[in-house]
């Protein structure tokens, strides 16, 4: 890719307040191709709410969300453009996991062996016909993984997506985006959990209290803290509480 192409994934000063307050605040960072950035922070700190935004599921109060320099609405195919884990508590209780996976696939024109093949890729084969309230989180989010890996996207937006998987399941998640950005893939995953982003991000992107305290690679993050990204952590986002 050029350097005059528009970044995979860009957030350009997204604003949002609810009720008054300003809940994210000035945001900005850019995801490169071939990619797997971290969003970390404390809980409340606004993570979810700027990938709503990416998402084109909240509208920024300022600023603009941009993927491959267009907001999420203005893609041509946005289901084959960016793949998706939001909520992932949020399948319908009544459907199976199959079922689920076909409504997406209808939705993106993907064909229904593409299922097949996610499903199996994400160990829920067996499990595929049950109904998403017998699910365990880990298994609601193997199905919310799949349906985000179904079109194959570009970009995928995962909001969380290592909550609730069993050590197989993280191995597997981190493998899965290693091959995913190895092939040109770019990818934006928000945790609250240090030893998430340490695992399987290349790049770190820490934001507290609405606003970014640090964007590194995750190599210089480590190298600015003794090897420890916890330290850094703690020594940023104490530096954003104390600026709040
Ligand atoms: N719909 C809403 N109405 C009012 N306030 C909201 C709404 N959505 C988010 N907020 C507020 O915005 C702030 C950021 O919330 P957000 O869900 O983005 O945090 P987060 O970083 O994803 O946290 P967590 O790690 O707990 O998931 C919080 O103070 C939250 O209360
Ligand atoms: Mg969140």
């Amino acid at each position: 890719m050029s350097t005059l192409e528009p970044p995979p994934i860009e957030a350009r000063g997204l604003r949002k307040n609810f009720r008054g307050r300003t809940c994210v605040d000035d945001v900005r960072f850019t995801v490169g191709p071939g990619r797997v950035a971290g969003l970390l922070g404390p809980n409340g700190a606004g993570k979810t709410t700027t990938i709503r935004m990416i998402l084109g599921l909240a509208a920024p109060d300022s600023g603009d969300a941009l993927i491959f320099g267009r907001r999420y609405h203005d893609l041509a195919d946005p289901a084959r453009t960016v793949g998706a884990v939001l909520d992932a508590g949020s399948l319908h209780p009544a459907r199976t996991g199959r079922t689920h996976l076909r409504i997406a696939a209808a939705r993106a024109r993907v064909a229904d062996s593409e299922v097949e093949s996610v499903l199996d890729e994400v160990g829920m084969t067996d499990d595929a016909d049950r109904r998403a309230r017998e699910y365990s989180l880990g298994m609601r989010q193997r199905i919310a993984l799949a349906a985000a890996l179904l079109a194959k996207p570009a970009v995928l937006v995962l909001d969380e997506p290592a909550n609730g998987l069993d050590p197989g399941g993280m191995h597997w998640l981190r493998q899965r985006l290693r091959t995913f950005a190895e092939a040109g893939g770019t990818v934006l995953l928000s945790s609250h959990l240090i030893a998430d982003v340490q695992d399987i991000a290349d790049d770190v992107v820490l934001i507290a209290r609405g606003r970014v305290a640090a964007a590194s690679s995750l190599q210089d993050a480590l190298a600015s803290s003794g090897g420890n990204l916890e330290d850094f952590y703690l020594h940023v986002t104490e530096r954003a509480e104390v600026r709040a």
